[in-house]
């Protein structure tokens, strides 16, 4: 007799393989995964360890900029940089809760953070020893943001393609602000056009950087990117980007530090330079100009906020009880 004959019908759990069926066709119809859905676990994994890293990157990244907003050179731009940093915050915290629909905690992940155990963008680990440095991460980072996070509003999961939505309309504020920036200092002394200048000759080859290694050494790519989350090799946004900023650096009169840049007709795009992928490396196991300092501030300010994460709570745990006893009277 089977259940069905004895009345009591059981409805068998389908077989892993059927849910395998079922995840494929969602990817290859080009579908969002979202997060009651059954997925591969590497799948989950990767996303966890991309959003995470993400979600770090806007938050450490407050910082570099964060040094120059008592400094801003007038209202204007302190209102600007003021704006733009709190963006940033947004940006972690929009990241950190598509990172929670996955089942992980943002808690643990801030500890993984500050305790050097997941890494944050390459970029944030160089110092901002001139306003002009602030222009410079405007256009030259969050335009690398932009070429790498377009795509990522097409990315399969669906809880962090809504976030990239959200965060690339304001980074693209973000970068207008730092090209206007540069463009009135261009406009002004030759101290101010020199400083402009150094400041591209330091940012430049880190910006090249934040795409990760090459596409012969980058052993997520291959995953995440039949997985639909990655949409596009680090190579060719790396190589988007150069296209796009070439003619930006020509019309606001500076020089890209790099030789070997020149058209290629024949490819219809620019051939490069080879960043010092050694620095990156370096960079990304903690031994940047800046790493220790970034994640000591982001770990003494998570340790002063303790006493308003504990007032949260507490407040959220009295609002939960005055509601229990409202339904219960
Ligand atoms: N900085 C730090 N780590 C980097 C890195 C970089 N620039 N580039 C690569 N890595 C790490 C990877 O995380 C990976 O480490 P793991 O396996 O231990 O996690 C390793 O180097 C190998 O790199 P892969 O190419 O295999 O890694 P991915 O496939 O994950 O590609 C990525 C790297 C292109 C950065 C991808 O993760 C990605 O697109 N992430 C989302 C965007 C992002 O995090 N951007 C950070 C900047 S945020 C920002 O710019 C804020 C804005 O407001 C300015």
């Amino acid at each position: 007799m089977d259940d069905t004959q004895s009345g009591a019908a059981v409805h068998a759990e389908p077989a892993l393989a059927e849910y395998e069926e079922s995840f494929a066709a969602t990817i290859a119809r080009d579908q969002r995964v979202e997060p009651r859905d059954w997925m591969p676990d590497g799948y989950r994994k990767t996303l966890i360890r991309q959003i995470a890293q993400h979600a770090h990157s806007e938050i450490i990244g407050m910082q570099p900029e964060g040094d120059w907003i008592t400094r801003a050179p007038s209202l204007r731009r302190k209102a600007i940089l003021f704006a733009k940093v709190q963006d940033e915050a947004g940006h972690g915290l929009y990241l950190y809760s598509a990172a929670e629909t996955l089942g992980v905690d943002r808690d643990d992940l801030t500890t993984r953070l500050i305790e050097g155990r997941q890494k944050y963008s390459s970029i944030f680990n160089y110092p901002t020893p001139t306003f002009a440095d602030v222009g410079v991460i405007g256009w030259f980072v969050d335009g690398a943001a932009i070429c790498n996070q377009v795509p990522l509003c097409r990315s399969s999961y669906g809880p962090y393609a809504r976030a990239m939505v959200r965060i690339c309309k304001e980074e693209s504020f973000h970068q207008r602000q730092g090209y206007e920036l540069l463009m009135t200092m261009m406009r002004g002394t030759e101290a101010q056009r020199a400083m402009v200048q150094d400041a591209v000759d330091r940012w430049w080859w880190p910006s090249l950087m934040m795409f990760g290694p090459p596409d012969g050494n980058s052993p997520n790519s291959a995953a995440s990117m039949a997985w639909k989350i990655k949409r596009h090799s680090n190579d060719e946004l790396r190589r988007r980007f150069v296209d796009m900023t070439v003619p930006q650096a020509q019309k606001l009169g500076v020089t890209l530090p790099d030789p070997e840049l020149r058209w290629n007709e024949a490819e219809g795009r620019h051939d490069f330079g080879t960043p010092d992928w050694d620095e990156l490396t370096r960079v990304i196991t903690g031994d940047g100009p800046c790493n220790e300092e970034r994640v000591r501030r982001r770990r003494e300010a998570h340790e002063e906020g303790a006493w308003v994460r504990e007032a949260a709570a507490a407040h959220a745990a009295k609002q939960a009880a005055r509601t229990r006893e409202g339904a219960a009277a």
